[in-house]
């Protein structure tokens, strides 16, 4: 494989030879003076697909047309639609047709699972998570264990980073799962950490959660889409992810769920709902409910039909280009900005950290930067020139260049206005 360089002609043969190039065209960027913005923020909301307004006026033309006869004979029937998600949201976290779901949004699918994965009893009652997780999930954790009559300042543990360190090794975290043993109830982590961008060894957070007895589930927000997932094999337990990040879907769009096979038709207990009763018999509207054999049975509400028209033209083109493909794309393009920027930070004499994990096992398409001593000012020149990253109190940069739409090129021209922007600020 070629060594990296800091030219133009350089990015501009990466993307010649780029077999995803094409895709690029499929997305619409926001402009900045008169061409498109160099957009590192996939991680937080991911851009549109062109193809989301006509999924789009589909189901309003479907709607006006059919009233609610909609739902059997619009194009996509609506009592199914979620259905037609399955197929490709499985393969794109590695799971069996039967695991997984689309349905609520991210923080409302964590409770709906830690309702039936989270069960505090005799003294195993704590949960295990990363340090720093993103605030939703532990409030989400906090509130589960307080609606257990526990104490989160007891019970909600965090993995903490070695002295000068801002990552996790993984033998700290299978050690503290061990030491936690018997106490633990559950070990929740973000598959890869919203600030530090580091990604986690599911398999093997989740073999040692086991083997103390406790469950392992993961917050997949920054990892759906970004890392090729084997949550089957992995034997996680459960996962949950958003679709507006790396999945492209729009704000708000609908979320996913993953509930392993040899947890369904468990009867485990859940807040249940008329989705997720046995869809044979779901409009005899019978008192009892039965629930669906599959992670179906975790659905509480009819599904949202207009998000899911996006979400279904997004998870299209992840098929299309396939998840083995954007990985190996995605950690020749993120160790292509770790390039630019090392060369950046001698040029222009900066102390550019980068606390993101330098080996691409242990980080997906983010990388997040401490400028020292520039911190907020220099985010704020960046995007001036049409830079599209985000800052993270108190102090990361974080970036990510996304290989269904971003290119070498982006990353060259950063590396420049970059260079402006301190060279500016000496
Ligand atoms: C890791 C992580 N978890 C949870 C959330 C919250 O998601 P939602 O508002 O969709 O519930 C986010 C949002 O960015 C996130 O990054």
């Amino acid at each position: 494989m070629t060594a990296y360089q800091n030219t133009l002609d350089f990015a501009r043969s990466q993307d010649a030879a780029d077999p995803l190039k094409n895709f690029r065209t499929e997305f619409r960027f926001p402009q900045h003076d008169g061409r498109d913005v160099l957009y590192f923020t996939g991680n937080s909301l991911g851009l549109q697909p062109v193809g989301a307004t006509d999924a789009l006026k589909q189901e309003l033309d479907d709607w006006a047309t059919f009233g609610v006869e909609g739902h059997f004979r619009a194009k996509h029937p609506w009592y199914s639609y979620h259905e037609e998600l399955t197929p490709s949201l499985a393969r794109l976290v590695g799971a069996l047709p039967a695991e997984v779901v689309a349905m609520n949004q991210l923080t409302s699918n964590l409770h709906f699972l830690l309702v039936s994965f989270f069960r505090p009893h005799g003294k195993r009652r704590k949960i295990l998570t990363e340090t720093r997780p993103f605030p939703s999930d532990t409030y989400a954790f906090a509130s589960q264990i307080a609606f257990h009559g526990g104490d989160a300042a007891k019970d909600l543990i965090e993995v903490q980073p070695r002295e000068g360190e801002h990552t996790l090794r993984t033998e700290d975290i299978v050690a503290r799962i061990h030491e936690l043993g018997d106490e633990l109830a559950l070990v929740c982590f973000g598959g890869v950490n919203f600030y530090t961008g580091q990604a986690f060894d599911m398999a093997a957070i989740t073999k040692a959660a086991h083997a103390v007895g406790a469950v392992a589930g993961f917050d997949l927000a920054h990892a759906a889409g970004n890392l090729h997932l084997k949550l089957h094999d992995w034997d996680v337990d459960f996962a949950c992810w958003c679709s507006y990040k790396y999945l492209n879907s729009g704000p708000g769009s609908v979320a996913g769920a993953f509930v392993h096979q040899r947890h369904l038709g468990q009867g485990l207990p859940l807040f249940a709902g008329w989705w997720g009763h046995d869809k044979g018999e779901r409009f005899q509207m019978k008192r009892e409910f039965k629930a669906m054999p599959t992670a179906e049975a975790w659905q509480v509400s009819n599904a949202p039909v207009f998000t899911m028209a996006v979400h279904r033209v997004a998870l299209e083109q992840f098929d299309r280009a396939g998840i083995a493909n954007l990985r190996a794309k995605s950690e020749r393009l993120t160790g292509y900005l770790a390039f630019i920027i090392a060369e950046v930070a001698k040029a222009t004499k900066t102390d550019l950290e980068i606390i993101t994990p330098s080996d691409p096992a242990q980080r997906g398409c983010q990388l997040s930067i401490l400028a020292h001593g520039h911190g907020k000012a220099l985010f704020n020149r960046i995007t001036e020139r049409g830079v599209v990253a985000d800052w993270r109190e108190p102090n990361v940069i974080r970036m990510a260049p996304v290989p269904l739409y971003n290119s070498f090129l982006d990353v060259h021209r950063f590396g420049a206005i970059l260079t402006e922007c301190l060279a500016g600020s000496h």
